[in-house]
């Protein structure tokens, strides 16, 4: 493993003790939820974020938020089901930083139908986000991250991508898509010195989950430590991922499920 693709040693000397000092970190769906905590987490442990969302406005409050707290960061504006726009993007990052050392792709989509009434269209748009979204990313990823000798990569699945569920067929198959993805690019990449792997949340309190109409409390029942996650309780997951500490943990899909997979 190359050093310095890991995180290397902690900062840049100087005292500073961040884990992601000098490190440029790309990460999709920046503009809310998960991704927007975890840009913000990044940013605070010393990362330079590139915030792509395709939300314009979403991906630039987060970088502004960034920049008011101190840190760097950069909105990008990117519809990660498309190639040509995953290409320009990942261009973008290292055309301006030089250099792209974690990937966290994250955006993602659902649809809430019965099996029987998912139309094509919808199946289409939760595949594309949430499964060919990921494959696309990684393709220009990995040729950044191979050409300058390491990198890492960790994919948003979903408890949904380990255990079945109703009503979200597209999004339960999409999940379980993007686990079989991460644990192919790790065999494929492991030798090359690019680690990847998967994080797994379960309900978390984000634009996603619909809470409303007593459905928190359903939420809450369902998991073993009787809460839902909050956003930063993934990102927090995600960078030890991303970070030196995990340099070992590769093709791994981890659960922050608050227990709800041991069930
Ligand atoms: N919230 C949950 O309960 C939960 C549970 C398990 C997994 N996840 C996964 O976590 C990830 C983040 O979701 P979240 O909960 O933060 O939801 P969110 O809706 O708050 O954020 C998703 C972000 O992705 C962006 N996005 C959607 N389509 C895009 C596209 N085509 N191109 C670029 N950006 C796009 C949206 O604009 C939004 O900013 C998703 O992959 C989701 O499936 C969420």
């Amino acid at each position: 493993m190359n050093e310095n693709s890991e995180g290397g040693p902690a900062g840049t000397g100087r005292g500073d003790t961040r884990r992601f000092t000098g490190q440029v970190v790309y990460i999709t769906g920046a503009g809310s939820g998960i991704g927007r905590a975890a840009s913000l987490l990044f940013a605070g442990e010393g990362a330079w974020v590139a915030a792509a969302d395709c939300d314009e406005e979403a991906a630039r409050k987060t970088a502004e938020q960034i920049a008011a707290d101190g840190g760097r960061a950069f909105p990008l504006t990117v519809d990660v089901r498309v190639e040509d726009s995953v290409r320009n993007a990942i261009e973008k990052v290292v055309q301006r930083c030089g250099r792209l050392h974690v990937a966290f792709n994250n955006a993602g989509v659902t649809h809430k139908a019965p099996l029987e009434e998912h139309r094509e269209e919808d199946w289409d748009r939760v595949i594309d986000t949430d499964l060919k979204g990921v494959w696309l990313a990684m393709k220009y990823e990995a040729r950044h991250m191979l050409a300058a000798g390491g990198g890492v990569i960790i994919n948003t699945a979903s408890t949904y991508g380990l255990v079945g569920a109703p009503g979200v067929a597209a999004y339960v198959a999409a999940k379980h898509g993007v686990i079989g993805l991460t644990r192919a690019a790790a065999v494929e990449y492991g030798g090359r010195g690019i680690r990847v792997n998967a994080v797994c949340p379960s309900a978390t309190r984000t634009a996603m989950l619909v809470l409303d109409g007593g459905m928190e409390a359903v939420w809450n029942e369902r998991h073993p430590l009787g809460r839902i996650a909050e956003a930063g309780e993934i990102a927090r997951a995600v960078l030890w991922l991303a970070s030196q500490e995990a340099a070992f943990v590769t093709g791994t899909v981890l659960p922050v499920d608050g227990g709800y997979c041991a069930r």
